[in-house]
This record gives structure tokens, C-alpha cells and sequence, in this order.
């Protein structure tokens, strides 16, 4: 994806404009694309989406910060080419097509139409390719592996925020007692969810380890994120939320998880799959690939209703210690692994 997004940002005149400006900070580079491009940057996360873009330059080596690090110029010794990508899967996979898709709205949307990708019935096909991708499915075994060694064989399990039910029909590969719960704040999914389920269900009976029916539990129990979860304290053994995290609303981070904290059983596990947004001192998104993996993927979900956004990995490790959480992945604690894509955290 990487040369198709360094050149969506030649091709719109955006290098250009900030090469104009020669030394620039955020406020300056709006103003200039929105008086000379039509952005609009006072909506929604369109405003973000131009300091993603930025970390990208800068990560690529097509920007360069100055000591202070909140302003920026165009590298003196020209525009290095976008570089080669490592080779991965380029046709077919859900993941870069859904990338592509998004892209090719980034234009109209910066400048100004509604977000053209949400969570209903006309968009269900295009969610349900992203998410089955392969590496969100790799993922999520390695969530649910590790959160089913921590947790006993026949635990009760939450599956928040559903979407098309391929975590659930992991979880029952992977956790076959598990004895499942889902919800979601939306009921376009529910007919794609309970048909991979039943599927799931099918698969573990031939084998001849019979799984429990999943629970489900819709837009009339739960209204979403900033809603308290419609379970009592400690209902659930486990939780998985797998890809949800990034569409809770800033302001409502702290609450949404005291949340599931909340109906989490004492020692209970909560799995998070999600990305860390790329910190300057490299300390908790270090390698390469995967801080420019994790912008793109940033910048191109912008487009979806509701983004907001990979966490900031340092204030996620304050809120969780500060809530009431400590790190399970492994003996020393730690919380979050593979540059912060996979959190295993326990209620204490
Ligand atoms: C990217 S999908 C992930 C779905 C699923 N967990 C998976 O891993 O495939 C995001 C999920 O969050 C839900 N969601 C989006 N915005 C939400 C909100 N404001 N409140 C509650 N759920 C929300 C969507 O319905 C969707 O199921």
C-alpha cells in the first residue's frame, strides 16, 4: 500500500504545498491545503488524518522534524523514491483490498463528504472481507490460545463488538468449551455471525467436542461504547475485542473499559487485538514495517464512521494500571506484544 499512498500525496499536491511552506507545523499545513485543495480539516478526524500523514513522510524519510518536533520540512536532498515494500500478499487479500477501497474516497472525503464506509446493511460484504483477512485471523488465534491457557477450558466468554463473527467461529476452534456470549450495537452482522457460528458449531460436533449455542445480544440491549455493557459484575470469565477498540470515542476510553472491567469475573482475561500508534522514541511500536503498516492503516480507516483512531501504547498502559488491570502475556506482566498489537490484560 505504501507507493499507492506516496503517490495519492504527490498527485494531490500535498508534498508540493509543503514544500512551498519550507518549515511548517500542523495549523500552517491545514490552512494551506484547505485554502489551495478544498480540505476541509474542521470536521471529524480529518484533521488527524494530515498528522498521520506527516509521521508517515517523516517515517518514509520524505520529512524531517526540526528540534522541537512539532514542525517539519521537505528533506533538502530530495524526495527518495517510495522505496520497496516487503513482498506480501497483494491481490486478493482482504486486508489490501479494503485499504485500496478506502483510499480511492480519501480525496472526497478530506474534502468534506460524510464518511462513506460504515457499520450497515450496504457495507456488510466489504466488513466482512476486511476482517477474515489472514492476518487478523493469525491474530486472533494468538489471542485466544494465550487467553485460553489463563483462563479454565469451559470459561465464559464475550465476544464485544462481533461484526461478521470470525472471532466468534475462532473462538471455537481455538476454545472449543468456551461457552460464548456476543454482542454488538448493531444488527446488520447478526444473520453472517450466527451462520459462521452455527458452522463452527457443526465443525466441533464432528470432531466430537460438542461447543454450547452462542448467546447473542443486539442494539436493543446495548446502544455502544459510552453504554454500560447489559451484564451483571463479573458475568464473564473472558473477553475478546478484537478490532473495536480504535471506534471508542477518546473521551469515553477510560469509562468503556472500567466497563468491562466491571463484568469481568475476579481474574478474569481480557484480550484486545488492535495496533499501537507509532511513539517517537520507538520504544513500544519498534520495528519499521510495522509503524508504517500501522499509519496507513490509520490514514485509510479514517474514512470508516466512527474512527478514531490506534491508542496512544503509553497513556493505554496508564489507563489499564490506573483501572485496575496488570499485564498476563507472560510471568513478567508485560501487557502488550508484537509493537502493541495484542493486549492480554486480568482484572486484579
Ligand atoms: C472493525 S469491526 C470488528 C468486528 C469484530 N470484532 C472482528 O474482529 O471482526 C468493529 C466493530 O465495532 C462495532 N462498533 C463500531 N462502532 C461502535 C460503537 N460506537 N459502539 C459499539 N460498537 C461499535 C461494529 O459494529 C463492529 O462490530
Amino acid at each position: 500500500m505504501l507507493p499507492e499512498l506516496l503517490s495519492l500525496v504527490v498527485r494531490e499536491g500535498v508534498l508540493e504545498r509543503s514544500r512551498a511552506l519550507s518549515v511548517f507545523g500542523v495549523d500552517e499545513l491545514c490552512e494551506a491545503l484547505h485554502r489551495e485543495l478544498g480540505y476541509d480539516f474542521f470536521r471529524g478526524n480529518r484533521r488527524r488524518m494530515l498528522r498521520l500523514l506527516i509521521d508517515l513522510l517523516v517515517e518514509r524519510g520524505w520529512l524531517e522534524p526540526t528540534r522541537s518536533g512539532d514542525r517539519w520540512s521537505c528533506r533538502r536532498d530530495g524526495i527518495p523514491l517510495p522505496g520497496e515494500s516487503p513482498a506480501g500478499a497483494t491481490e486478493g487479500d482482504g486486508q489490501v483490498d479494503f485499504f485500496r477501497r478506502c483510499l480511492r474516497l480519501v480525496p472526497g472525503y478530506l474534502r468534506g463528504e460524510e464518511a462513506p464506509i460504515a457499520f450497515d446493511a450496504e457495507n456488510v460484504r466489504v466488513w466482512e472481507e476486511f476482517l477474515g483477512c489472514d492476518e487478523f485471523q493469525a491474530c486472533r488465534s494468538v489471542l485466544l490460545d494465550r487467553m485460553a491457557s489463563t483462563s479454565g477450558a469451559s470459561a465464559s466468554l464475550l465476544d464485544l463488538c462481533y461484526g461478521p463473527g470470525w472471532g466468534i467461529e475462532r473462538a471455537m476452534d481455538r476454545w472449543p468449551e468456551a461457552r460464548i456470549t456476543a454482542i454488538d450495537f448493531t444488527d446488520v452482522f447478526a444473520a453472517n455471525a450466527k451462520c459462521r457460528a452455527e458452522r463452527g458449531h457443526a465443525r466441533n460436533a464432528v470432531r466430537g467436542r460438542p461447543s454450547s449455542p452462542v448467546e447473542w445480544f443486539g442494539p436493543s440491549d446495548w446502544k455502544g461504547f459510552g453504554y454500560p455493557l447489559p451484564f451483571p459484575e463479573g458475568a464473564f470469565e473472558a473477553v475478546l475485542f478484537s478490532c473495536g477498540d480504535p471506534y471508542i470515542r477518546p473521551d469515553a476510553r477510560d469509562a468503556v473499559y472500567a466497563d468491562l472491567r466491571r463484568v469481568l469475573a475476579p481474574d478474569g482475561t481480557l484480550g484486545i487485538l488492535t495496533r499501537g500508534y507509532p511513539d517517537p522514541e520507538h520504544r513500544h511500536v519498534p520495528s519499521h514495517w510495522l509503524r508504517v503498516t500501522a499509519l496507513i492503516h490509520d490514514f485509510t480507516e479514517s474514512v470508516c464512521a466512527g474512527w478514531h483512531g490506534f491508542p496512544d501504547v503509553g497513556e493505554n498502559q496508564a489507563m489499564f494500571s490506573r483501572l485496575g488491570f496488570r499485564g498476563a502475556w507472560n510471568p513478567g506482566g508485560a501487557m502488550n506484544i508484537m509493537d502493541s498489537a495484542l493486549w492480554i490484560l486480568k482484572k486484579r
